[in-house]
C-alpha cells in the first residue's frame, strides 16, 4: 500500500497567506500521532488566490484543500487523513468530483511549470525522480555534439521568454561560433516587470530545472561559469537555489568531469541584484556583475562576442533555461 501523501505549498504565496503555520500544525500532528504519512513541502500549486493550499494524495485520488488555516489544518488531519473521510467543504480541485474552481484549470497545461506544486524543491531525488537531469544525461552519455544540442532547440522553436522573443537555438550558435578561453553563460532572473512572479514561482518550485537548462547551455556553447542574477527581493528564491547548486555539485551534475566526462567543467554561483528595473537588460545586468553601475550600453558588440568581463556570453531567461530539459 502506497503512503498517503500529503503536500502543502510553500512557496512565497502560501507563506504570505500563513501556510508555514499550517505546515507546522500537520507537522506536529503526525509527530504526535506517529501517522505514517509522507509530509511534504512543494512550491506554487497554481491558485494562489486559494492559498494556503493542502493537497492530500491517496489510495483514491488526489484531493486539494483551499484557504486551509491550523484549525481547518486539524480537521482534514482528523478526518481525511485519519479516517478517510474527505472534508468536501474545503476541497478546491479534486480527479474524483467536480469543484467550484475546476474551471480555473480548464485548458492549463504545465510546461515550465511542470514539477511546480509536486515536487520538493530542495530536494534533488524528488526532482531526478520526475525526469530530472534525464536530458543531460542523454547528451553526455549519448555523446550528442555540441551542434546538434544547438539544432534540437532551433528546431524546437523555443523563442526567449524574457520578453525579446528572439530564438534561442540561434543566440546559442552564435556563443558558440565565438571561440574564446573563457565564456559565460548567464540566467535572468531580475523579473523586473511589476507584479510578475513566474520567474520567482519557478525558481522556489523548481530550481534544478533552470540549473539543468544552464548545464545544457553550457554545454552547448562551452561556458565554463554561469551567474544567475537574481534580485535580492526574492529570498527564499536565493535560498532554494543555492540549496539546489550545493546538492547538483554533491551529485556530479556541476563541477569537473560532469557525470564522468573528462574535460567539461562547470559551475555556477547566484549574484544577488540590488532591484533595479534597468538591471533586468543584459548589457546592464552584466555590468552590475561586475560591480559597475547598472546601465545599458550600445550594442554592437553583442554579449555573444564581448558580453561578462568581455567574454563571449550568452543570457537566457529564467523560463527559458526551464524548457530547455
Ligand atoms: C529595461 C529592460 C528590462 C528587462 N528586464 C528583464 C528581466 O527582468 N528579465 C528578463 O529575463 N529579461 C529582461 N529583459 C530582456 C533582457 O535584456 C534579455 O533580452 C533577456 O534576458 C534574454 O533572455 P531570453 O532570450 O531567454 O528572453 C529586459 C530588457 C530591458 C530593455
Amino acid at each position: 500500500m502506497k503512503k498517503t501523501k500529503v503536500l502543502v505549498g510553500l512557496a512565497s504565496c502560501g507563506i504570505a497567506a500563513g501556510a508555514n503555520k499550517v505546515y507546522n500544525k500537520l507537522k506536529a500532528l503526525q509527530e504526535a500521532d506517529k501517522l505514517d504519512i509522507d509530509l511534504k513541502i512543494t512550491g506554487c500549486i497554481g491558485m494562489c488566490y486559494r492559498e494556503p493550499l493542502v493537497e492530500v494524495i491517496d489510495e483514491t485520488g488526489s484531493y486539494l484543500y483551499g484557504e486551509i488555516d491550523e484549525e481547518k489544518a486539524v480537521e482534514i488531519f482528523d478526518k481525511h487523513l485519519k479516517q478517510n473521510e474527505i472534508v468536501k467543504d474545503y476541497v478546491v480541485k479534486s480527479d474524483l468530483f467536480e469543484s467550484k474552481d475546476d474551471s480555473f484549470w480548464d485548458g492549463q497545461v504545465k510546461i515550465a511549470l511542470r514539477n511546480c506544486g509536486v515536487i520538493d524543491p530542495e530536494n534533488i531525488e524528488e526532482y531526478e525522480e520526475h525526469d530530472g537531469y534525464i536530458a543531460i544525461k542523454k547528451i553526455l552519455e549519448g555523446k550528442i555534439s555540441q551542434e546538434q544540442v544547438i539544432k534540437t532547440v532551433l528546431d524546437s522553436g523555443i523563442r526567449g521568454r524574457g520578453g525579446g522573443g528572439f530564438p534561442t537555438g540561434m543566440k546559442w550558435r552564435f556563443a558558440y561560433n565565438n571561440k574564446a578561453d573563457t565564456k559565460y553563460i548567464i540566467c535572468n532572473a531580475d523579473e523586473g516587470d511589476p507584479g510578475a512572479f513566474m520567474d520567482r514561482s519557478l525558481l522556489e518550485g523548481d530550481p534544478h530545472a533552470v540549473i539543468e537548462g544552464l548545464i545544457i547551455g553550457s554545454y552547448a556553447i562551452d561556458a565554463s561559469e554561469g551567474v544567475i542574477y537574481c534580485r535580492a527581493e526574492y529570498p527564499l528564491a536565493i535560498k532554494r537555489l543555492n540549496i539546489a547548486i550545493e546538492q547538483a555539485r554533491e551529485k556530479g551534475y556541476l563541477g569537473k568531469d560532469i557525470m564522468g566526462v573528462k574535460g567539461f567543467n562547470f559551475d555556477l554561483y547566484v549574484k544577488e541584484g540590488a532591484g533595479a528595473f534597468v538591471c533586468g537588460e543584459e548589457t546592464a545586468l552584466m555590468a552590475s556583475i561586475e560591480g559597475e553601475r547598472g546601465m545599458p550600453r550600445k550594442r554592437p558588440p553583442f554579449p555573444a562576442e564581448a558580453g561578462l568581463w568581455g567574454k563571449p556570453s550568452n543570457i537566457n531567461n529564467v523560463e527559458t533555461f526551464a524548457n530547455i530539459p
